[in-house]
């Protein structure tokens, strides 16, 4: 993400117009978001939250890549704040038969579509957009390549900050394809920005990051190091999609030994340390399918979150569109 992308996200009168990267934003915006996610949020069982902040607004879901939790929380976000949603099929878009991304952007936009969430497998593709569509419609990145992942870092802050007060003197560990992984990449990113004690990267070496991608972290190859007296610890899968050649990434039964976050490998953290993982998880490789359902798992709450966040997001988008 260059300095020009992150200022791309707001508009002359600094209003956040696009969320294409957590890089750049400031703490008191991250703290609005959470406060503004967390007035969503309803006890289970009642029903969900609802408004109309985006009455009369159309956000359209485009996903060139899989995706089950981001889209369809964008997709509920979307309705909750009473926006019209259009949901694109992509396997049945005029993309698949040669129709390039700004022209199918350009179409949308010729039905005023307000607000674009756009995920895509390429670098770039968010930002590219958001530099040629009209200024007033919004592109809200929900996943991009191995870059961002800029609600689903917000979500998990959420996440921790419910279970954890001080990100100041906190260690978190994040276990997996550290390599490959957006998720960790977001995290990572608001997690510096909101000043945390410890962030620890564990993986194998062969999943391992550039240490410049993910400064002032500590990028660990030892599981129980990694994990010693964690405050949080979360798992994530390896992106077997984005991996060219699998050569030195262990096999399922040595990767699980080595570093699958079980039981027996959470008892190097502090007890009371909460597991994430982002999703879609794959029980018995890199966590375990009784410690992701157990008392210590926050995965349920993080996909609760993730339609907050995602409804915080989106409210804040459409008072820039209001004002404008
Ligand atoms: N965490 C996440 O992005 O999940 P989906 O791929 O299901 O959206």
């Amino acid at each position: 993400m260059e300095h020009d992308d992150t200022r791309l996200q707001f508009d002359d009168a600094g209003n956040l117009r696009h969320l294409l990267s957590l890089k750049g934003l400031e703490a008191a915006l991250i703290t609005e978001l959470l406060d503004s996610a967390e007035s969503y949020l309803t006890p289970p069982g009642s029903l969900p939250a609802r408004n109309q902040a985006l009455a009369g607004r159309t956000v359209g879901n485009l996903f060139f890549e899989p995706s089950t939790r981001t889209r369809a929380s964008f997709d509920l976000a979307g309705r909750r704040l009473g926006a019209d949603v259009l949901n694109l099929d992509v396997n049945t878009s005029s993309r698949k038969k040669g129709e390039s991304i700004l022209d199918t952007i350009y179409t949308l936009e010729a039905m005023q579509v307000d607000v674009m969430v756009v995920r895509d497998a390429s670098d770039g593709v968010p930002a590219y957009i958001a530099r040629h569509v009209e200024d007033h419609v919004s592109i809200l990145n929900a996943g991009e390549s191995e870059i961002s992942h800029p609600t689903q870092g917000l979500l998990d802050l959420l996440t921790i900050r419910q279970h954890k007060s001080d990100f100041e003197n906190m260690a978190v560990a994040i276990v997996g394809d550290i390599q490959h992984s957006r998720v960790a990449m977001s995290a990572s990113e608001a997690l510096q920005t909101m000043g945390v004690g410890e962030l620890r990267l564990i993986s194998p070496p062969a999943l391992a990051p550039d240490a410049d991608r993910f400064p002032g972290a500590r990028i660990v190859d030892n599981l129980a190091d990694g994990l010693k007296d964690a405050d949080v610890v979360m798992a994530l899968r390896i992106q077997r999609e984005r991996i060219g050649n699998l050569d030195g990434v262990p096999g399922i039964d040595e990767y699980f030994a080595n570093y699958g976050v079980s039981h027996e490998s959470m008892k190097q953290a502090k007890p009371d340390a909460i597991v994430m993982h982002p999703g879609p998880m794959n029980r018995g490789i890199e966590i375990e399918g009784s410690l992701a359902d157990g008392p210590r798992s926050v995965i349920t709450k993080q996909v609760t979150n993730g339609v907050a966040v995602r409804m915080a997001v989106l409210e804040r988008i459409g008072r820039a569109m209001s004002s404008a």
